[in-house]
């Protein structure tokens, strides 16, 4: 089979699998291996079918930073690539996005509406305290995990494997089932524990993805800023975000 097939393949992999939705990286094989007859009834399927499709979960804690969820979920709603998003917030989480985007009366009920603006239907907004909801088990397929912002609280839980509710028990199901997390962890200074616990989470598969816009791109605005960084969010995700700044190089005068 010719290289470019193997990579058209490949392509089409990044997305749902027949094992359950892992991310391209893990998905993509050499020919040989005792799966890939499996993929490659799904490569065809979804060429001729148009499926690729991403199905992923974000959880919304109590951090510092309610302009990052906003903005992600904005430009998650209006990717293509992206079918259906589980978003999840902590108690602390809505309180913060009340106070910082000046909401006051943003609940879970009204979550989407209130701070999506296009490709709310691909939204779907679960209550914490519900354990059993479909993403706290492994086996329903979700593509990715990510928590924006995640409070040292809830990154020291899912280093620990608490599970005491479900953005907790999501983020140890998406672990333990080998699929991408990412902590957009935000605070500072870090004490020693909260580094013993990125430590770990990284140990387990995890990303840790500061909350940390770079400045190389030139940004015009803070919000220019903060596209930027979610947009190095979405690449991570194997997603293509078109206006997604690549470093070019640079000489030395
Ligand atoms: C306005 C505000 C900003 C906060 N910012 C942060 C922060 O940046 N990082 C952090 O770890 N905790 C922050 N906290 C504290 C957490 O919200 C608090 O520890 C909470 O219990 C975390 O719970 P959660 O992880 O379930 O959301 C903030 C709290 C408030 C009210």
């Amino acid at each position: 089979m010719g290289a470019d097939l193997w990579a058209a393949m490949a392509t089409r992999l990044k997305f749902r699998s027949p094992s359950g939705g892992r991310l391209p990286h893990s998905d993509v094989q050499t020919p040989g291996d005792p799966k890939d007859h499996e993929k490659l009834l799904f490569v065809w399927a979804s060429l001729i079918g148009g499926n690729s499709r991403v199905e992923m979960t974000v959880a919304i804690t109590g951090g510092s930073g309610a302009v990052y969820p906003y903005r992600f979920l904005n430009h998650l709603a209006a990717e293509p690539a992206v079918s259906r998003i589980y978003v999840v917030a902590s108690s602390s989480g809505i309180r913060v996005l009340n106070e910082e985007l000046e909401l006051r009366s943003l609940t879970l009920n009204n979550l989407a509406e209130k701070i999506v603006e296009s490709g709310r239907e691909k939204i779907e907004v679960l209550n914490n305290n519900d354990i059993g909801a479909k993403i706290a088990s492994g086996s329903f397929p979700v593509d990715a995990m990510v928590v924006i912002p995640c409070t040292m609280g809830t990154l020291g839980a899912i280093a620990n494997g608490v599970s005491r509710d479900l953005i907790q028990r999501a983020a140890d199901v998406t672990l333990k089932e080998r699929r991408k997390l990412l902590l957009v962890i935000r605070d500072t200074p870090f004490n020693l524990i909260h580094i013993e616990n990125m430590r770990l989470v990284t140990l387990a598969g995890g990303v840790i993805f500061p909350a940390v816009p770079s400045f190389y791109h030139r940004p015009a605005s803070i919000n220019d800023a903060i596209d930027q960084f979610l947009y190095r969010i979405m690449l991570q995700l194997g997603l293509q975000p078109s206006k997604a700044y690549r470093w070019q190089g640079s000489k030395v005068e």
